[in-house]
Protein backbone atom coordinates (compact mmCIF):
# COMPACT_ATOMS: atom_id res chain seq x y z
CA UNK A 1 0.00 0.00 0.00
CA UNK A 2 1.40 3.89 -0.68
CA UNK A 3 2.63 6.35 1.92
CA UNK A 4 0.43 9.18 2.90
CA UNK A 5 2.64 11.58 1.31
CA UNK A 6 1.83 15.91 2.04
CA UNK A 7 3.67 18.55 -0.21
CA UNK A 8 3.71 22.07 1.51
CA UNK A 9 4.39 24.56 -1.20
CA UNK A 10 5.23 27.76 0.70
CA UNK A 11 5.69 30.54 -2.66
CA UNK A 12 3.84 33.58 -2.94
CA UNK A 13 4.39 33.66 -6.79
CA UNK A 14 2.44 33.16 -9.75
CA UNK A 15 4.48 30.61 -11.15
CA UNK A 16 6.62 29.95 -8.79
CA UNK A 17 9.39 27.67 -9.62
CA UNK A 18 9.65 25.95 -6.41
CA UNK A 19 6.11 24.93 -6.41
CA UNK A 20 6.04 23.44 -10.60
CA UNK A 21 9.19 21.55 -9.09
CA UNK A 22 6.93 20.32 -6.12
CA UNK A 23 4.09 19.08 -8.75
CA UNK A 24 6.57 17.29 -10.65
CA UNK A 25 7.48 15.34 -7.53
CA UNK A 26 3.76 14.84 -7.01
CA UNK A 27 3.73 13.10 -10.07
CA UNK A 28 6.29 10.85 -9.00
CA UNK A 29 4.40 9.86 -6.45
CA UNK A 30 1.18 8.89 -7.49
CA UNK A 31 3.33 7.24 -10.08
CA UNK A 32 4.43 5.35 -7.62
CA UNK A 33 1.42 4.55 -6.01
CA UNK A 34 0.87 6.76 -3.19
CA UNK A 35 -1.64 9.13 -1.79
CA UNK A 36 -0.43 12.43 -2.23
CA UNK A 37 -2.00 15.61 -0.79
CA UNK A 38 -0.75 18.98 -2.28
CA UNK A 39 -1.15 22.26 0.32
CA UNK A 40 -0.67 25.53 -1.25
CA UNK A 41 0.44 27.56 1.79
CA UNK A 42 -0.76 30.84 -0.66
CA UNK A 43 -4.72 29.60 -0.73
CA UNK A 44 -4.62 29.53 3.31
CA UNK A 45 -4.24 32.03 6.17
CA UNK A 46 -1.49 31.75 8.12
CA UNK A 47 -0.65 33.63 11.08
CA UNK A 48 2.76 34.01 13.28
CA UNK A 49 2.94 31.50 16.24
CA UNK A 50 2.62 33.36 19.58
CA UNK A 51 5.44 31.51 21.35
CA UNK A 52 2.18 31.07 24.23
CA UNK A 53 3.12 27.62 24.35
CA UNK A 54 -0.53 26.52 25.94
CA UNK A 55 -0.10 23.72 22.49
CA UNK A 56 2.00 21.71 24.83
CA UNK A 57 -0.86 21.60 27.61
CA UNK A 58 -3.55 21.09 24.92
CA UNK A 59 -1.66 20.15 21.81
CA UNK A 60 -4.04 22.83 20.31
CA UNK A 61 -3.32 26.17 19.05
CA UNK A 62 -4.72 29.11 20.36
CA UNK A 63 -5.29 30.64 16.80
CA UNK A 64 -7.82 29.66 14.70
CA UNK A 65 -6.73 29.90 11.14
CA UNK A 66 -6.17 27.26 8.30
CA UNK A 67 -3.42 25.64 10.07
CA UNK A 68 -5.75 23.95 12.47
CA UNK A 69 -6.44 21.67 9.30
CA UNK A 70 -2.79 21.53 8.12
CA UNK A 71 -1.33 20.67 11.58
CA UNK A 72 -3.43 17.32 11.47
CA UNK A 73 -2.62 16.69 7.98
CA UNK A 74 1.15 16.81 9.17
CA UNK A 75 0.45 14.80 11.96
CA UNK A 76 -0.91 11.73 10.11
CA UNK A 77 1.52 12.03 6.95
CA UNK A 78 4.10 9.16 6.19
CA UNK A 79 6.49 11.83 4.21
CA UNK A 80 6.69 15.36 4.06
CA UNK A 81 7.60 17.33 1.14
CA UNK A 82 8.49 20.81 1.75
CA UNK A 83 9.22 23.78 -1.18
CA UNK A 84 10.31 27.09 -0.64
CA UNK A 85 11.80 29.81 -2.62
CA UNK A 86 15.34 30.52 -1.20
CA UNK A 87 15.31 34.07 0.00
CA UNK A 88 19.08 35.31 1.77
CA UNK A 89 19.71 32.07 1.43
CA UNK A 90 17.21 30.85 3.61
CA UNK A 91 13.98 28.94 3.40
CA UNK A 92 10.66 31.55 2.64
CA UNK A 93 9.40 33.24 5.86
CA UNK A 94 6.15 31.50 5.35
CA UNK A 95 8.22 28.03 5.47
CA UNK A 96 9.18 28.95 8.68
CA UNK A 97 5.85 30.12 10.13
CA UNK A 98 4.53 27.05 9.03
CA UNK A 99 7.11 25.09 10.91
CA UNK A 100 6.99 27.20 13.85
CA UNK A 101 2.81 26.88 13.94
CA UNK A 102 3.71 22.98 13.93
CA UNK A 103 4.33 23.23 17.66
CA UNK A 104 1.36 21.20 18.69
CA UNK A 105 2.99 18.05 17.07
CA UNK A 106 5.94 18.30 19.63
CA UNK A 107 3.90 16.73 22.34
CA UNK A 108 1.78 14.22 20.23
CA UNK A 109 2.49 10.92 18.60
CA UNK A 110 3.10 12.51 15.10
CA UNK A 111 3.55 9.77 12.11
CA UNK A 112 5.78 11.75 9.52
CA UNK A 113 9.61 10.44 9.43
CA UNK A 114 10.75 11.08 5.87
CA UNK A 115 11.46 14.68 4.94
CA UNK A 116 12.53 15.86 1.66
CA UNK A 117 13.35 19.63 0.85
CA UNK A 118 13.00 21.23 -3.11
CA UNK A 119 14.21 24.66 -3.35
CA UNK A 120 14.60 27.18 -6.22
CA UNK A 121 17.39 29.88 -6.47
CA UNK A 122 18.69 32.41 -8.75
CA UNK A 123 22.06 31.02 -7.81
CA UNK A 124 23.48 27.90 -9.89
CA UNK A 125 25.49 27.06 -6.66
CA UNK A 126 25.36 23.57 -5.43
CA UNK A 127 25.59 24.89 -1.62
CA UNK A 128 22.58 27.76 -2.40
CA UNK A 129 20.09 25.78 -0.14
CA UNK A 130 22.55 24.98 2.47
CA UNK A 131 21.26 27.17 4.44
CA UNK A 132 17.42 26.32 4.04
CA UNK A 133 17.84 22.86 4.76
CA UNK A 134 20.30 23.95 8.16
CA UNK A 135 17.06 25.49 8.92
CA UNK A 136 14.83 22.67 8.49
CA UNK A 137 17.09 20.38 9.93
CA UNK A 138 16.72 22.10 13.14
CA UNK A 139 13.23 21.18 13.23
CA UNK A 140 13.76 18.07 12.36
CA UNK A 141 16.02 17.31 15.23
CA UNK A 142 13.17 18.46 17.59
CA UNK A 143 11.30 15.80 15.94
CA UNK A 144 13.64 13.01 16.30
CA UNK A 145 11.84 10.14 14.92
CA UNK A 146 12.18 11.77 11.48
CA UNK A 147 15.47 12.79 9.17
CA UNK A 148 16.08 14.54 6.60
CA UNK A 149 15.28 12.31 3.94
CA UNK A 150 16.57 14.47 0.23
CA UNK A 151 17.08 17.75 -0.38
CA UNK A 152 16.89 18.98 -4.10
CA UNK A 153 18.35 22.29 -4.71
CA UNK A 154 16.83 24.10 -8.05
CA UNK A 155 19.94 26.43 -8.75
CA UNK A 156 19.67 28.47 -12.05
CA UNK A 157 15.67 29.87 -11.77
CA UNK A 158 15.37 33.67 -11.25
CA UNK A 159 11.94 34.02 -13.43
CA UNK A 160 8.74 32.94 -12.72
CA UNK A 161 8.20 29.87 -14.60
CA UNK A 162 11.79 29.01 -15.63
CA UNK A 163 11.78 25.60 -14.24
CA UNK A 164 9.42 24.56 -16.87
CA UNK A 165 12.35 24.78 -19.24
CA UNK A 166 14.80 22.88 -17.16
CA UNK A 167 14.31 19.25 -18.11
CA UNK A 168 17.24 17.88 -15.77
CA UNK A 169 15.18 19.78 -12.50
CA UNK A 170 11.89 18.87 -13.67
CA UNK A 171 13.47 15.03 -13.72
CA UNK A 172 15.57 15.11 -10.50
CA UNK A 173 11.86 16.30 -8.96
CA UNK A 174 9.91 13.88 -11.01
CA UNK A 175 12.54 10.81 -9.18
CA UNK A 176 12.40 12.28 -5.72
CA UNK A 177 8.49 11.28 -5.48
CA UNK A 178 9.04 8.84 -7.50
CA UNK A 179 11.72 7.42 -5.02
CA UNK A 180 9.93 8.08 -1.91
C1 LIG B 1 13.07 38.46 -1.13
C2 LIG B 1 13.83 37.59 -2.09
C3 LIG B 1 15.08 37.15 -1.72
C4 LIG B 1 15.81 36.34 -2.59
N1 LIG B 1 17.03 35.89 -2.19
C5 LIG B 1 17.74 35.10 -3.01
C6 LIG B 1 19.01 34.59 -2.61
O1 LIG B 1 19.49 34.86 -1.50
N2 LIG B 1 19.69 33.80 -3.48
C7 LIG B 1 19.18 33.49 -4.71
O2 LIG B 1 19.85 32.77 -5.45
N3 LIG B 1 17.97 33.91 -5.11
C8 LIG B 1 17.25 34.71 -4.29
N4 LIG B 1 16.00 35.16 -4.69
C9 LIG B 1 15.46 34.68 -6.00
C10 LIG B 1 14.51 33.51 -5.81
O3 LIG B 1 15.04 32.51 -4.99
C11 LIG B 1 14.19 32.89 -7.17
O4 LIG B 1 13.55 33.82 -8.00
C12 LIG B 1 13.31 31.64 -7.05
O5 LIG B 1 13.17 31.01 -8.30
C13 LIG B 1 11.94 31.97 -6.49
O6 LIG B 1 11.20 30.79 -6.29
P1 LIG B 1 9.61 30.75 -6.53
O7 LIG B 1 9.41 31.04 -7.99
O8 LIG B 1 9.22 29.37 -6.14
O9 LIG B 1 9.02 31.80 -5.65
C14 LIG B 1 15.27 35.98 -3.86
C15 LIG B 1 13.99 36.44 -4.21
C16 LIG B 1 13.28 37.23 -3.35
C17 LIG B 1 11.90 37.70 -3.72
Amino acid sequence: MGKKVLIISSSLRVGSNSEILAREAEKGAVDAGHNVEFLRLKDKSVQFCRGCLACQKTQQCVISDDMNVMVDKVKNADVLIFATPIYYYEMSGLMKTFLDRCNPLFVSDYRFRDVYLITSSYDQADDACERAAHGLEGWIVCFEKSRLAGVLNGGGLGDEKEALSHQELLQKAYQLGKNI
